[in-house]
C-alpha cells in the first residue's frame, strides 16, 4: 500500500507513476482522475473517492475498463446542510463584518442601525438541485419560517423564475457540463438586488469574474461561498476585494462525525472493489 504523504495533492506525474502497478485507488476530490491516468493503470480494479461529488473522475473512462467507482453519500448530508445554513445566516446577518469591527477596535456602542441584515422569516429560499443535501437544507429552512422554491432535473420552477423570486439562492446541484457556470453574469442579473447567493456545492457552478462584478456593482447583495474556481483562489484574486463576500475553505462536510464516516465508507468501497464485490456506495452508471 502506498500513501501520498504530501500536504498538497500529488502532482499528475506522481499519481501516474503510483498507479502503474496499483490495483485500487482511494482519492480525494482534489485529485483529477482522467482517462489518461486510468488508461495508464493496467491493474486498476477499483476507484474510491473520499467525497460525495465525483466530478473529478472520468466515469466513462472507468466504465470502459469496468472499474467501479465508489463515493460517500448520506453521511455528510447533515453536516453540509448545517454549514450551508451557517453561510446563509452569516451573510444574512453580516456576522463576519461584525466580528471584524469588534476585532479592529472600531465598535463604539450599540446603535439602532448598526449592521442591519436580512430577515429569514418569510423570505424565499431558492434551492438549485433538490438531492439529498438540497432536501436537508429545505428542512432547515422550514424551521426558520422560510418559503421554498426549488429547481432540479425533474421538478420545480424554471431556474430563471427561481432566480427572480428568491431572496436567497443556494446551490446543491452536481457539477456537470450542463451546470458549469450555471450562475453567470446573466443569471446574476436575474436575481434581486437584495438577494444572497450561497454555494456549498462546487466552485465551477459560479463564474467568479461575473460574481465579482455583480458584488461590486450591487447587482446582488452578498455571496457566501464554501467553494470557488479554482480552489483556493490566489490570495490576490480580485474576488477578495469585492464587498459583502464570505469565502470558506471547502469545509461544509467537515464535522468530525461526517469526516469519520466518509473515511469508513471510502475504505469499505475500496475493499469491496478489490474483493470483486459490489461497492456499498457505487456511483450509478450513466451519471
Ligand atoms: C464532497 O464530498 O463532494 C464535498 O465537497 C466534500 O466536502
Amino acid at each position: 500500500m502506498e500513501i501520498w504523504q504530501g500536504k498538497l495533492q500529488p502532482p499528475a506525474r506522481a499519481l501516474r507513476e503510483g498507479l502503474e502497478s496499483a490495483e485500487g485507488l482511494l482519492c480525494l476530490l482534489t485529485d483529477r482522475i482522467d482517462r489518461e491516468l486510468i488508461d495508464g493503470a493496467p491493474q486498476l480494479r477499483a476507484i474510491s473517492t473520499y467525497a460525495v461529488g465525483y466530478d473529478n473522475i472520468d466515469l466513462e473512462a472507468a466504465a470502459a475498463r469496468e472499474i467501479p467507482v465508489g463515493h460517500t453519500p448520506d453521511v455528510l448530508t447533515d453536516a453540509t446542510a448545517d454549514f450551508t445554513f451557517a453561510l446563509l445566516l452569516a451573510a444574512a446577518r453580516r456576522l463576519v463584518e461584525g466580528v471584524d469591527l469588534v476585532r479592529g477596535g472600531e465598535w463604539l456602542t450599540w446603535e439602532p442601525d448598526l449592521l442591519l441584515g436580512a430577515d429569514l422569516q418569510g423570505a424565499t429560499l431558492g434551492i438549485v438541485g433538490l438531492g439529498r443535501i438540497g432536501k436537508a437544507v429545505a428542512r432547515r429552512a422550514e424551521g426558520f419560517g422560510m418559503k421554498l422554491l426549488h429547481t432540479s432535473r425533474s421538478s420545480g420552477a424554471p431556474l430563471d423564475e427561481l432566480l427572480a423570486e428568491s431572496d436567497f439562492v443556494s446551490l446543491h446541484c452536481p457539477l456537470t457540463e450542463a451546470t458549469r457556470h450555471l450562475i453567470d453574469a446573466e443569471a446574476l442579473e436575474r436575481m434581486k438586488d437584495s438577494a444572497i447567493l450561497i454555494n456549498s456545492a462546487r466552485g465551477e457552478l459560479v463564474d467568479v469574474q461575473a460574481l465579482e462584478r455583480a458584488l461590486r456593482k450591487g447587482v446582488i447583495r452578498a455571496a457566501a461561498l464554501d467553494v470557488t474556481e479554482p480552489e483556493p483562489l490566489a490570495a490576490d484574486h480580485p474576488l477578495y476585494g469585492a464587498p459583502n463576500l464570505i469565502v470558506a475553505p471547502h469545509i461544509a462536510s467537515a464535522s468530525r462525525r461526517a469526516r469519520e464516516q466518509m473515511a469508513e465508507l471510502a475504505v469499505d468501497n475500496l475493499l469491496a472493489g478489490l474483493a470483486g464485490e459490489p461497492l456499498p456506495n457505487q456511483v450509478p452508471a450513466g451519471t
